[in-house]
């Protein structure tokens, strides 16, 4: 069966616009792993601007899920990797102004630089990921660098006007092949929902997927409603005494 990891970065983000603690994501993880999720991935950022430190060592301490943890290359985030120890970390690209990952990592452009980073987590025990467009070049040099692993990015694919959308779907059928064929195993995720999942899990060889921002965004429609009714019952009993 293919696996499903939830991504939890954006309770964090609602968290955060107010401060405080709630919404708690270690509390959403919980919920993830009770509906059958297979692991929780969070990206922790540079500038934290959802996912903090505290976030993951409490993950780690009250989740028996394996822990995806999305990160930049960058010398702090493989300190804080080597510190953490999570199951897997996925190399994501990282721009302090992008709103979210905006495509994926130059893996054929940056060989020389990734090249420690990935084998001190290798070497640390940690499965590494290595996020990349659909694209053949890409995925031979996550090959080369001896990842074990690809998440191909379906924000193209998700974003792509109706027309387009098959042409989209097409590359990632075939990156996906091309990562079999290599023995490499093939995740995917980012902006799917449940119109443009379908294809996706279709697809023989890929082992995982990773939703985050639409099952954040649709909790609210199919939980929302039960919020209300209980706020509501809790200030009528407060009135009746
Ligand atoms: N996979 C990776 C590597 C990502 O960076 C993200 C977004 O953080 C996701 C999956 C999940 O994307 P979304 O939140 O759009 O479902």
């Amino acid at each position: 069966m293919i696996r499903l990891g939830i991504n939890i970065d954006h309770v964090a983000t609602i968290r955060n616009a107010r401060g405080g603690i709630h919404p708690d994501p270690v509390r959403a993880a919980c919920v993830a792993a009770a509906a059958g999720a297979n692991g929780i991935t969070a990206h922790l950022r540079e500038d934290r601007r959802h996912i903090s430190e505290n976030d993951i060592q409490r993950l780690l301490e009250h989740i028996d899920l394996p822990l995806n943890l999305e990160m930049a290359a960058t010398a702090e985030m493989l300190e804080l990797a080597l510190r953490y120890r999570p199951h897997a970390a996925c190399i994501v690209p990282e721009r302090r102004e992008e709103r979210t990952t905006e495509g994926g990592l130059d893996v054929f452009g940056g060989l020389a630089r990734l090249r420690p980073l990935v084998g001190a987590l290798l070497e640390a025990g940690i499965r590494v990921s290595l996020f990349i467009e659909p694209d053949l070049r890409q995925i031979e040099a996550a090959h080369a660098l001896g990842a074990p692993v690809v998440e191909l990015h379906t924000g193209a694919y998700c974003d792509a006007p109706d027309h387009r959308r098959e042409r989209e779907l097409a590359r990632i059928v075939e990156a996906a092949g091309a990562a079999a064929r290599l023995g490499l195993e093939c995740h995917a995720g980012h902006g799917l929902s449940f119109e443009t999942v379908g294809p996706i899990a279709a697809i023989p060889s890929i082992a995982e997927l990773n939703i985050g921002h639409f099952l954040v965004g649709e909790a609210i429609f199919i939980g929302f409603d039960q919020a209300i009714r209980h706020m509501r019952i809790v200030i009528d009993r407060a009135r009746q005494g």
